[in-house]
């Protein structure tokens, strides 16, 4: 990851397809699948998801507060905030701590008014407040009075000054207590702020000032923003890790992620500045801090709705190595081991365990049922073999049963890579986390990667992975479908070695467009919308027709391009339970490709087949807010006459095929 690790770059795709095209390649190659040669098994949790908060992924994103630092604990208490002080207003603001609701979220606002005019607070939300027209909006605060008897007017106001909903609160307790109302905006804004405003003269504290859509995923109160969850489910991930990605790590110690901060009682979680706020000069975010109100519960609890398997990743005593590579010596890592012991007790101990109990104190008696756990995100060199071996003679003596995750670095195919992978045989590790960011001729280039890996070695975890349209960490790379097109090609390479590779996801996850760091990323979002890339629609297409045994696919006849790129890439799989034979392609070229598709072994073919197909006109097309599926799978039926059948697989496309036996 990051510019330190930077790859000098050649071509693009556009530039190794020899142009012009014509409109269909000459000779007609033939997809032979062998029905009758089954291969290895995929891993039914082959294809998943990898969240971070990154790009505003959490904070701003998938944890649905509208509100920016709503318990006034950011280092400077104000930011997100503002005085509404009109000319003639007499009042004041102060941030104070004494006698706080919380001790251990001591800061919260003072507001005091003369009354002469209307005084108070704004709040401007995650770059903007999105409001939707028709739904309700749960308004809530810790307030005590001070003083006086005044109005707290409760404001939702639109982008250009508009009045969209409003409630007047009055008879506050002179003890902290949290009051709360709903708010109706009149209509939508992508852009709106929540003002706080008092009328009449008066003293009061307020902290937590908290606004929330009714509307969440399942409904929770202070729960998830339903729309992005509801793509993560859209894409049948067969698990999720969680919470990174370098959050893990932090960029020294004392800032890594601690999974039991943020099980506590949502205001207790203590705030932590957001290591993406200061990472790259070139995209600060100085607002990006981690409130936690995602945290480790709803992250199982989430898991579970989308039927994904959790794999939390764990610090393992290592600050990120970008960073000040801080290390916890080996003497102290005890406090880290016994975290992990201490999360595997959370997730699936009983509910009368010590950690198994917080878990049903949080509304979820049953166990989680967790089955893997990483230590170490992308660690490397002696220091993290060491680390990682004083975990795993802890985890695998007491929790056997738990697959551990090792990382081989930031590169696929560096020193540091190249020194971890042997050790890590050598330790026997279970699976490890390779990361590859590369240009999307990497990818096409490399689908052979894993033909021969050791068999019998460690497997492998494809746990990061994009093509870059321009370069690593570049702000310049785009989600195009040139990158899509060259990650669905990788992926038939891992698909075809699903004995070796057993579980893949893309990284990042999520970008607010107002407010992001990285890209590419798979989904974008804004205050109000969400859209699924190219490289969205390559991560579904290969989850929703996963299969449950490899078979073999041989391509022949085809005419090799005049570059380093193949004409077609293919794998196939069989789904055990429909006995439907799978099909997917790629078609990189800018040419039409008619082929022949032969299924070898298979007595007949049935008559009713789906395909799906993603393709476009050019390989820099690119989904957006006003255009989010003008690249995105088309589905049709068709009747396959026998085996061969002729199929013309589109230029620039990826093709699933799905044929039944008769
Ligand atoms: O996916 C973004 C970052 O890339 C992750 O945090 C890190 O693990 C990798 O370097």
């Amino acid at each position: 990851m990051k510019k330190l690790f930077l790859l000098g770059f050649v071509a693009s795709l556009a530039d190794c397809v020899a142009a012009p095209p014509p409109a269909a390649t000459p000779a007609s190659p033939t997809l032979t699948i062998q029905t009758d040669r089954p291969g290895a098994d995929i891993n039914p949790a082959m294809w998943g998801i990898f969240f971070e908060d990154i790009n505003f992924g959490a904070d701003g994103g998938l944890y649905a507060e509208l509100v920016k630092n709503r318990g006034f604990e950011f280092p400077d208490p104000m930011t997100g905030w503002m005085k509404i002080s009109p000319s003639l207003a007499q009042g004041e603001l102060s941030i104070r701590d004494e006698d706080a609701f919380d001790p251990a979220n001591p800061h919260y606002v003072r507001i005091h008014s003369e009354g002469k005019a209307h005084f108070g607070i704004s709040n401007q939300g995650f770059r903007g407040i999105g409001l939707h027209e028709g739904e309700t909006y749960d308004f809530s605060a810790q307030i005590r009075l001070l003083d006086g008897s005044p109005r707290l007017n409760i404001n939702l106001v639109g982008g250009d000054g508009t009045m969209l909903a409003s409630v007047s609160l009055t008879n506050f307790p002179s003890r902290w207590e949290k009051i709360a109302a709903e708010l109706h905006p009149k209509a939508t804004d992508p852009n709106a702020r929540l003002d706080l405003i008092m009328e009449g003269r008066g003293t009061v504290d307020c902290d937590l000032i908290s606004l929330f859509p009714r509307h969440t995923w399942k409904n929770r109160p202070g729960g998830l923003r339903a729309d992005m969850v509801q793509m993560l489910a859209d894409l049948k991930p067969g698990f999720m890790r969680f919470p990174g990605g370098c959050i893990v790590e932090g960029s020294q110690l004392d800032r890594r992620y601690q999974w039991k901060n943020t099980i506590l009682p949502v205001p207790d979680r203590k705030l932590l500045v957001n290591r993406w706020n200061y990472e790259f000069e070139h995209r600060p975010t100085p607002d990006y801090f981690q409130s936690f109100g995602l945290g480790f519960y709803e992250f199982f609890q989430l898991c579970e709705d989308i039927g994904a398997q959790p794999l939390p990743i764990l610090n393992c005593g290592m600050a990120c190595q970008f960073n000040s590579g801080e290390l916890v010596p080996l003497a102290e890592l005890q406090p880290y081991i016994q975290d992990a012991l201490d999360l595997i007790e959370f997730a699936n101990g009983p509910a009368g365990s010590v950690w198994g109990a917080k878990r049903a104190a949080l509304g979820h008696p049953a166990p989680f049922n967790m089955k893997m756990m990483g230590v170490g995100n992308e660690q490397w060199g002696p220091q993290y073999l060491e680390r990682y071996a004083a975990f795993a003679k802890v985890l695998k003596t007491q929790h056997p049963e738990i697959m551990l995750v090792t990382d081989s670095g930031p590169s696929p195919a560096d020193d540091r890579f190249n020194f971890l992978w042997p050790k890590l045989r050598e330790l026997r590790a279970d699976i490890v986390d390779e990361h590859c960011y590369d240009h999307p001729l990497w990818f096409f280039t490399n689908t052979a990667r894993y033909d021969h890996y050791d068999r019998n070695g460690p497997k492998v975890f494809m746990g990061e992975y994009a093509a870059q349209s321009v370069d690593v960490v570049s702000p310049k790379n785009r989600n195009n479908l040139e990158c899509a097109l060259a990650e669905a090609a990788w992926l038939t390479g891992l698909e075809r070695n699903a004995d070796v590779v057993r579980m893949a996801s893309y990284a990042p996850l999520f970008a607010n467009a107002g407010a992001w760091q990285w890209t590419p990323d798979l989904i974008w979002v804004d205050c109000l919308r969400v859209y699924g890339t190219p490289s969205y629609y390559v991560q579904q297409l290969f989850s929703r027709n996963r299969g449950d045994t490899v078979l073999p696919v041989e391509l022949r006849g085809a005419v090799a391009p005049p570059s380093q790129i193949q004409p077609l890439y293919a794998s196939a799989a069989r789904d055990g339970q429909t006995r439907e034979i799978i099909l997917k392609v790629v078609n990189p070229g800018a040419a039409a490709t008619a082929a022949q598709i032969a299924l070898a072994g298979l007595a007949k073919i049935g008559l009713d087949a789906t395909s799906a197909v993603l393709a476009g006109a050019s390989l820099s097309d690119a989904n957006s807010f006003d255009d989010p599926r003008k690249i995105s799978p088309v589905q049709s039926q068709f009747h396959p006459p026998g085996s061969p059948f002729p199929w013309t697989f589109p230029p620039h496309s990826f093709t699933v095929l799905r044929l039944k036996p008769e």
